[in-house]
């Protein structure tokens, strides 16, 4: 269709859904409130089955296919996968399956590290399945084939990151700043320059942090690595696609939209759920349920 043609005064008050394994995806889901205040999230932490990082893809490809289609049912625009394991194993199938846009957070953040590496060398740390899945390299380098990428699973970081948050009352804003403490001891930065000292030796200059409970860990890991090496989260990136793509389908909120989030966890307490993703989200969860999915055969 001619872009030209299309009707770009249409809206759609309909939310858009936003999942991961757990609470790691609610930075994004932050930001995209942050640049789209008048959309309406439906999100969904599959916290039964966190960590996605060691399983099988396929097996979290089924995960991806179950709550894409749950969300598809609730309604929702459009379907954002928070969760950089599960975009690995299941973004090209959602896309297929589902009728409304799909997107995940590999290509956002791969194209943010390869617009702003200088001496192009990236690398990445993410999770076993997403960097067995090469998901990082291949969009990296199909977006500047000179580009080395250098990747390494760091699968403790996902720990430490829950880790840090249950030791720790304040607001998580303060763990996005370089004045970030909690995760500054000696036994978590022993384990960060384990996993980053030979990423730092190959001599990346950027640096993908490709799992959405990373940036709760920018401090910890900018330590390791040193100012010049810049630190990529995708989570705005993923909001300024969501942002592109509603805009050009003439989908976004109407203005006088009635902001509703609403959060659903697999975990059976929700009320952990709703105390951290609270602080995360910087603001309250008021509607937060348990969602009970089928197991997959
Ligand atoms: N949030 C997941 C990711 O971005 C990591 C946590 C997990 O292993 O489930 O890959």
């Amino acid at each position: 269709m001619d872009i030209l043609t299309q009707d770009s005064t249409q809206f759609n008050d309909a939310p858009i859904g936003v999942f991961d394994s757990g609470f790691g995806g609610l930075t994004v889901a932050r930001e995209i409130m942050r640049a789209l205040p008048r959309e309406s999230i439906v999100y969904v932490g599959d916290t039964k089955r966190c960590p996605y990082g060691p399983r099988d893809l396929a097996e979290v490809n089924g995960f991806v296919r179950q709550i894409g289609s749950w969300l598809v049912e609730r309604g929702v625009k459009m379907v954002v996968i928070a969760c950089n394991t599960a975009t690995a194993a299941g973004l090209a199938d959602a896309q297929r399956v589902l009728p409304v846009p799909v997107i995940g957070v590999v290509e956002p953040g791969a194209r943010a590290a390869a617009m702003v590496t200088r001496n192009r060398k990236v690398g990445v740390i993410a999770t076993k399945g997403t960097v067995e899945s090469n998901a990082y390299s291949q969009a990296i380098r199909r977006i500047d084939a000179g580009i080395t990428v250098f990747s390494t699973a760091t699968p403790r970081f996902v720990e430490i990151a829950e880790l840090g948050i249950r030791m720790d009352e304040g607001p998580i804003e303060g763990f996005w700043s370089e004045m970030s403490k909690v995760y500054i001891r000696p036994e978590f930065e022993e384990i960060a320059r384990d996993y980053l000292e030979p990423l730092r030796r190959c001599g990346v200059d950027t640096l993908v942090l490709g799992c959405t409970h990373f940036p709760l860990l920018k401090a910890l890991i900018g330590g390791v690595v040193g100012r010049e090496v810049t630190l990529i989260s995708s989570a705005q990136e993923v909001a300024r696609d969501v942002t592109e793509i509603l805009g050009r389908r003439g989908a976004l909120a109407s203005e006088d939209a009635t902001v509703r989030h609403e959060f659903f966890t697999t975990g059976a307490d929700v009320e952990e759920f709703r105390a951290f993703g609270s602080r995360v989200l910087s603001m309250d969860m008021e509607r937060v349920a348990h969602l009970d999915l089928p197991e997959l055969v």
